[in-house]
């Protein structure tokens, strides 16, 4: 069978503005994303504030807009204060959330400072958990408040004149899942959200506030929880979160590569829940969605089962440290297509997570940093995802998989960007039997050439990287045709491409 697949992409048919937002991430107390990872005073990169330099340097390479903290899980019996003053006077603390030790030598004044260096936005998660309005205030006068009051001196005492200004903030998190420390059901929550969200723009009016969505598209409560807490906290709150993982589980390569299109029903599943609330309310305002965890995460479940059995309240040890093969690269290459695709109202998203827990980047300890399969894809639409998503008119050949149907062979977007005159095709051929005849019409941009066509392709599928070395890297790839505004290449079985225009000059 011939596989093919045409595409027409045009300057007027425009998605929405892809917010940089997008490629946000995540940083939670858990593992060892916080020490031995981005912290880690003993290590010989590490800066005058312990900070590991050469994590540094490959998150910068991420160009990571927006860095949620400090949870997760963990967020939901966390007590801000605890990782704030003198490190002296610190508590160390149990982490119900992952049966482990804080020892709260890294708190929020030592993130913000770290955003900082990184040249990212913090995105703070307040504890509705254990904990309610009150704190949440609390922390939100110590974090943007510049008057003589309590917890505003409090932050002067500690260093920091000026306030953080922090705008983002997510109002608890995964609030309906069972596992969740101070759980709750979708009308308690909606509740507190909602006079939580209203004290805090008392404070800062300027804050954008996202409401807690459900756990994953597959809780028994989606999508009513988002429907019930919604109608309390729709005229309060800017964004509704959505959280989705995925992993091969049953080693069935092709119906893995299927999952994106879960993704999508779920997002569309959420966007029309926000708008049959925004009906209802007779309201006018457009709720934004935030996808503030996504990635893949399976690889280490059993791994940790037995650390947590083995070891409970140790401090950081190596939690959820997937590591990443081809697939799953090709699979978060496409969950960033279903991103952009939605980009008119997914305004914000976080991989999950950013360092050694099911993270793009890795540490050793007593060694250096490096990238995984996955750093690339996100590298690639964070460098040149930002602009307008474009439709893409895609017709292409089809398969079936075990649970999925009617599959595209290829799934692809493209991003104009306007400041800089340049397009770029993200395509996927998740195809495992045959390479793909690719074709794409440009059109509006007639005076546009071929920059450089990126792919990985090749791999053995469950190929991986280590310290010790990256298999699995992009190469540049010169054997397409670009004639008359008419791009043409052999998209590889199984491969990430990324195909970059501009405007001869
Ligand atoms: O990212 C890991 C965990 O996944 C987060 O703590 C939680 O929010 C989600 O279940």
């Amino acid at each position: 069978m011939k596989r093919e697949a045409r595409m027409i992409i045009d300057k007027d048919y425009v998605i929405g503005e892809v917010d940089d937002k997008l490629y946000g991430s995540f940083i939670e107390h858990l593992g060892r994303a916080v020490y031995t990872g981005i912290y880690q005073p003993d290590h010989p990169t590490a800066d005058e504030d312990g900070f590991r330099r050469d994590v540094i340097e490959l998150v910068k390479e991420l160009r990571v807009p927006i860095v949620r903290y400090p949870g997760g899980n963990f967020v939901s019996n966390y007590f801000w204060e605890d990782g704030v003053g003198p490190r002296e006077s610190r508590k160390p603390r149990l982490d119900l959330a992952w049966t482990t030790l804080e020892p709260n030598l890294f708190g929020l004044n030592e993130f913000v400072t770290w955003a900082k260096k990184v040249g990212t936005e913090v995105m703070m998660a307040v504890n509705l958990g254990t904990r309610g309005v009150a704190d949440a205030c609390n922390l939100l006068e110590y974090c943007n408040i510049d008057a003589d009051s309590y917890y505003s001196n409090m932050r002067k005492s500690h260093g920091f004149e000026k306030p953080h200004n922090i705008k983002y903030w997510c109002l608890g998190n995964e609030m309906d899942g069972p596992w969740q420390v101070g759980a709750k059901t979708a009308a308690e929550y909606g509740r507190l959200a909602q006079e939580t969200a209203k004290a805090m723009k008392m404070i800062d009016p300027s804050v954008k506030l996202v409401s807690c969505g459900s756990s994953f598209m597959y809780m028994p409560t989606f999508p009513e929880w988002e429907a019930v807490t919604l109608e309390h906290t729709y005229d309060y709150v800017d964004y509704i979160s959505m959280h989705q993982y995925y992993g091969n589980r049953d080693n069935d390569t092709a119906d893995y590569l299927a999952m994106s299109m879960d993704m999508e029903q779920f997002i569309k599943s959420v966007i029309a829940t926000c708008d049959y609330v925004k009906a209802k309310k007779r309201s006018k305002k457009t709720m934004m969605l935030s996808f503030d965890e996504w990635n893949v995460w399976y690889h280490s479940n059993e791994a940790d089962d037995k650390i947590k059995e083995r070891k409970p309240w140790s401090i950081a040890p190596p939690l959820l440290e997937d590591i990443y093969n081809f697939e799953d690269a090709l699979l978060v290459g496409l969950m960033l297509i279903t991103l952009i695709k939605h980009s008119d109202r997914v305004k914000m998203a976080c991989l999950a997570q950013l360092v050694n827990v099911i993270a793009p980047i890795m540490t050793d300890e007593k060694g250096g940093a490096w990238r995984q399969t996955i750093f690339y894809p996100f590298l690639h639409a964070s460098a040149y995802g930002r602009g307008m998503a474009l439709h893409p008119i895609l017709h292409a050949t089809r398969h079936d998989t075990s649970k999925h149907e009617d599959v595209s062979d290829v799934d692809a977007v493209a991003v104009y960007n306007p400041e800089n005159e340049e397009v770029t095709i993200f395509a996927v051929n998740r195809s495992l039997d045959g390479d793909v005849s690719f074709e794409t019409e440009l059109r509006g941009f007639s005076d546009y050439q071929v920059l450089e066509y990126i792919v990985m392709e090749g791999y053995d599928l469950k190929a991986v990287n280590s310290a010790e070395g990256e298999n699995v890297r992009p190469a540049a790839k010169t054997d397409y045709l670009f004639d008359n505004g008419t791009f043409t290449a052999n998209m590889k079985k199984c491969s990430w491409n990324v195909i970059r225009f501009g405007r001869n000059k």
